[in-house]
């Protein structure tokens, strides 16, 4: 299964992602975690997409899409993934049928996940992030059990740099400048199919699990 899950900042990918990865058997490539994780280890891709990352602006993509052609051709990608995070434009979206393509492979389904602004607000404020395994939790709506520690793997949770307002705001502009497009683009492939992203956790992962399996 090669699935790409859409939606704007703190719809939720994250946290779904690994649930439904989980599901199909598939890793979960998230290209926001993969660039955190370079931040964290300094390498030279991690020094210079650092600024980009905090002040909430996209990483050119030569640098991403390369990222991704790496993660992709790893062992446990090839039968299928679930891509978080990528494509975030419509030259992302064309590099990304055109790399598949080559391979004889394609996309089967992409999930739009749709919460209103005013709850995004809410979500991204409270959110605190594993430093080591990236998984997101939140100190009202999803409490780890010990405050501060990643209940997936006991490590640090931390607050995001760009999970400040005025770093939201400025994502939620590039998201409906940049990436909002290509719900659009994939909607008229045929591939896409919506979900509605509030509520409990767990009936969200239904809905979407129920979404793909329909279309699928
Ligand atoms: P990235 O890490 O992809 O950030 P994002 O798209 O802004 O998404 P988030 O991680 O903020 O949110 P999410 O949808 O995963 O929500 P989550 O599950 O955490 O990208 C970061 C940066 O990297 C970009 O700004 C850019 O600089 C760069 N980048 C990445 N990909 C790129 C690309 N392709 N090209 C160029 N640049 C790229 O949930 C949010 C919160 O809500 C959590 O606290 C969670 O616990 C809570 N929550 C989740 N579900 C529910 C629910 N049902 N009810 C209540 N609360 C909930
Ligand atoms: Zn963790």
């Amino acid at each position: 299964m090669r699935i790409v899950l859409v939606g704007p900042p703190g719809a939720g990918k994250g946290t779904q992602a690994q649930y439904i990865a989980k599901h199909f058997s598939v890793p979960h490539v998230s290209t926001g975690d993969l660039f955190r994780g370079n931040i964290d280890r300094e390498t030279d891709l991690g020094k210079q997409v650092k600024g980009l990352l905090s002040a909430g602006e996209l990483v050119p993509d030569e640098i991403t899409n390369a990222m991704v052609e790496n993660r992709l051709a790893e062992e446990d990608a090839r039968g299928g993934f679930l891509l978080d995070g990528f494509p975030r434009n419509l030259g992302q979206a064309d590099w990304l049928g055109d790399l598949l393509a080559g391979q004889g492979t394609a996309l089967d389904v992409v999930v739009e996940l749709q919460v209103p602004q005013e709850e995004i607000v809410k979500r991204l404020s409270g959110r605190r992030t594993c430093r080591s395994c990236g998984e997101a939790a939140h100190v009202v709506f999803n409490p780890p059990k010990t405050p501060g520690v990643c209940d997936n793997c006991g490590g640090e949770l931390y607050q995001r740099d760009d999970d400040r307002e005025d770093k939201v705001q400025r994502r939620l502009e590039v998201y409906a400048e940049q990436t909002a497009p290509i719900v659009g683009y994939y909607r008229e492939k045929g591939l896409l199919v919506e979900v509605p992203a509030t509520g409990e956790v767990e009936a969200v992962t239904q809905r979407a699990l129920a979404a793909i399996k329909d279309r699928a």
